[in-house]
């Protein structure tokens, strides 16, 4: 049996679209439950149900075979694995962002050491080091667009998908860190181990993309 960490969410429910698609029938796991650990026996598959932010630490540990997850997130973790294949369906992008009333238009002009709040703070450093800027990186688990508001911050680098969570709260994107979309993803030895299972399932999954 092939183990693979998802999401709830949209992420899961796109991604078990498309295993119907190719064959998968995975219904049981559109049933609401709380259970964290779902058999599918006649799909071969077992879904393990974590927080999107932890599928890749479950998939480098080898708790399971693969995993599904945002490039974004992929990026932000940092871990060692196999990425497989591009989902194609989950599109965001990974912006700087800042309340229009600053009257920027890019991040040189940000002043120096001002403060970022992000969920992504790894990923927004890099970003700021490589153009040589100093800023200050606050880390947020969520809810990002309220630095700016309440003076936690100057800017924020965040996802966007339909851009309307900026807009309602007053933020102008400044620049683009990168654009993101659902990724399977797997264990290095799995790779190895369940070479065959694997294969057979982006195979499938790859004829319906
Ligand atoms: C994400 C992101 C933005 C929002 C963007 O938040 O952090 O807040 O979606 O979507 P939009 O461009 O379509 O408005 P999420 O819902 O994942 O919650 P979070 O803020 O708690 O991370």
């Amino acid at each position: 049996m092939l183990s693979i960490a998802v999401a709830k969410g949209r992420l899961l429910d796109s991604f078990l679209e498309l295993l119907s698609q190719a064959n998968y029938n995975c219904e049981e796991l559109a049933r609401e439950t709380r259970k964290l650990v779902i058999d599918v026996p006649q799909a071969n598959l077992q879904f393990i149900l974590a927080k999107p932010a932890d599928v890749p630490t479950y998939v480098e540990y080898g708790a399971a075979d693969l995993g599904v997850v945002g490039k974004d997130t992929l990026v932000e973790s940092d871990k060692e694995v196999a990425e497989l294949l591009d989902l194609n369906y989950g599109y965001c992008k990974l912006v700087v962002a800042v309340p229009s009333e600053l009257n920027i238009s890019s991040v040189q002009e940000l002043d120096f050491n001002s403060r970022v709040a992000s969920k992504y703070p790894h990923t927004a450093e890099q970003f700021f080091n490589s153009h040589g800027i100093q800023v200050e990186i606050i880390p947020l688990h969520g809810s990002i667009e309220l630095g700016p508001i309440v003076g936690l911050s100057e800017a924020i680098v965040d996802i966007t998908e339909t851009g309307r969570t900026l807009v309602e709260n007053g933020l102008v994107v400044l620049d683009t860190i990168m654009e993101s979309t659902a990724r399977l993803i797997a264990n290095r030895v799995s790779l190895k181990t369940k070479r065959e299972e694997i294969a057979e399932l982006v195979n499938a999954l790859e004829g319906v993309i």
